[in-house]
């Protein structure tokens, strides 16, 4: 508790317009600062808080990285997701980083993202909507908030945007700097997002030959080809039919949106705003906000900050959330049942879906709220290996996935998204996959700066493995509409 009233007492100097503390409740006073009222977890603490207070208002003046009509839209295909008319594929990086920042890191996430996106729309019949993890992610809930090493003990690595990986006291100290640093970084990626998306990088025609390259000479290509062949095919057709590149702006571009989690909230508050056409709030630092597994408390700074904004927001669900919480919580983020604002991601563990999800899935079809169902099969599966590397096992990973349709076919909803830590690299984090990566092989590119993320061929085979759960669904549905037509002639 303490901890706490420090980590508040820093973060009051932030705040122009300090609230009364109260209970967090969708019709109590709401601003930009009003978090600061309340008992936050995973904040670092900034030794300078006159420095951080400086950040914040440089920050305050720079322009917004996304808009927020653009928000709005992302809100608007989420709604269709959880209509049961579209799939959502959240993916990227776990952590992204200041040394790891170059074009091609970013095209090649990028392009991994597309890949599995196209698979996925082919197998499921309907629209993938695409969100990046990426232009935003560099900040880190820690179950730990030191690490000791040879006896000496720091504070835990926390993200780029608050201090860096190496283990002196120099580099673990919270540093506001870095915040500037980090918005820089996000607009140079954002802006590479936006012209690879819109610029002709993103044509289905490309996309389409990138995955039939990655079929031949893939060890599961029997598998995999038919899926690439058909997709090759009716790109041909299409074309035969005059529908082109040229003609066709669906061919040629793709809607991509950013998110990451709303864990640094001092950066998040400064890049809050008025929209002028609505004149609602919203964070403007990315489309899409979650909540993380450590931050969801109910009264918590975290939940505070996020029901002000207009921003569609995602809630982990974790395995000890229990019902009553999570109902409470979507009663405050979501207190109009608007389609399209909450996305629940489940991150269970393969082990532990079957039991945990199916409570949750009652419960919140009991009381109306409209949802999006996510599976994040990666923050549940995390183990050490023998070697001493965080690692997660791709079977684990497929695994969970599995459950995840399989539970919600059992219980009637929609199975509407998956969210993956991965990058376009061709690192060895994840053990398993077509290739095996087995444990011994897991120091020869293990990069990532948090969790470990799948490469490029697990994340397009992933997607390729999804593409059967997704046609199967497809099948049932399209079943289900022929037998309303037959029951209605
Ligand atoms: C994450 O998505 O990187 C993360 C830390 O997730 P969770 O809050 O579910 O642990
Ligand atoms: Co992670």
């Amino acid at each position: 508790m303490k901890k706490q009233t420090l980590e508040i007492g820093s973060y009051a100097l932030v705040s122009s317009n300090m609230l009364k503390p109260a209970k967090n409740s969708p019709s109590a006073p709401w601003s930009p600062e009003s978090w600061t009222t309340k008992p936050a977890k995973q904040l670092p603490e900034y030794s300078n808080a006159a420095e951080l207070a400086a950040v914040v208002a440089t920050l305050k003046n720079y322009p917004p990285l996304v808009f927020a009509g653009e928000a709005r839209r992302l809100k608007k295909d989420l709604a269709k997701v959880a209509a049961g008319e579209a799939f959502l594929l959240q993916a990227g990086d776990c952590a992204e980083s200041f040394a790891e920042f170059h074009p091609k890191n970013i095209r090649d996430t990028f392009r991994v993202i597309l890949q599995m996106a196209v698979v996925m729309t082919f197998a499921a019949g309907m629209p993938i909507v695409k969100v990046g993890r990426i232009a935003g992610q560099f900040a880190k809930p820690r179950s730990d908030s030191t690490e000791t090493r040879h006896g000496v003990t720091l504070p835990s690595y926390k993200g780029d945007i608050i201090n860096s990986m190496e283990f002196t006291e120099e580099s673990r100290r919270a540093d506001p700097k870095r915040i500037i640093q980090a918005y820089n970084q996000s607009a140079a990626t954002l802006n590479l997002v936006r012209a690879f998306a819109h610029g002709g990088y993103a044509d289905l025609h490309r996309v389409s030959k990138w995955t039939l390259d990655f079929v031949k000479n893939h060890p599961l290509a029997d598998r995999y080809q038919d899926i690439a062949h058909r997709l090759d095919q009716a790109l041909s057709f299409m074309s035969a039919a005059g529908i082109t590149s040229e003609n066709s702006p669906q061919i040629r571009e793709v809607d991509f949106f950013t998110s990451h989690e709303a864990l640094l909230l001092p950066y998040e508050q400064a890049l809050t705003r008025i929209d002028s056409t609505t004149g609602d709030w919203y964070d403007v630092s990315t489309h899409f906000l979650w909540l993380g597994d450590r931050t969801r408390q109910i009264d918590g700074a975290h939940v505070e900050f996020l029901r002000g904004i207009k921003n569609p927001i995602g809630i982990k669900c974790g395995p000890s959330l229990s019902t009553d919480d999570l109902l409470r919580l979507i009663d405050i983020l979501n207190p109009d049942n608007e389609p399209g604002r909450i996305t629940l991601i489940s991150r269970m563990g393969h082990d532990k879906i079957t039991e945990a999800l199916p409570k949750i899935i009652r419960a919140i079809k009991s009381a109306g709220h409209i949802v999006v169902w996510c599976s994040d099969p990666m923050h549940g599966n995390t183990v050490t290996s023998s070697s001493g590397y965080k690692t997660r096992e791709f079977k684990n990973i497929l695994n969970e996935v599995k459950n995840f349709f399989a539970i919600h076919h059992a219980e009637g909803t929609h199975p509407g998204g998956v969210h993956f830590e991965l990058t376009g690299q061709d690192v060895t984090e994840c053990v398993g996959g077509a290739y095996r990566i087995t444990e011994d092989r897991l120091s020869e590119r293990y990069h990532t700066h948090c969790d470990p993320r799948v490469n490029a061929s697990q994340g397009l085979e992933l997607a390729f493995l999804i593409a059967d759960e997704l046609q199967t669904n497809y099948r049932r549905r399209r079943d289900l509409v022929n037998d309303e037509i037959v029951g209605e002639s």
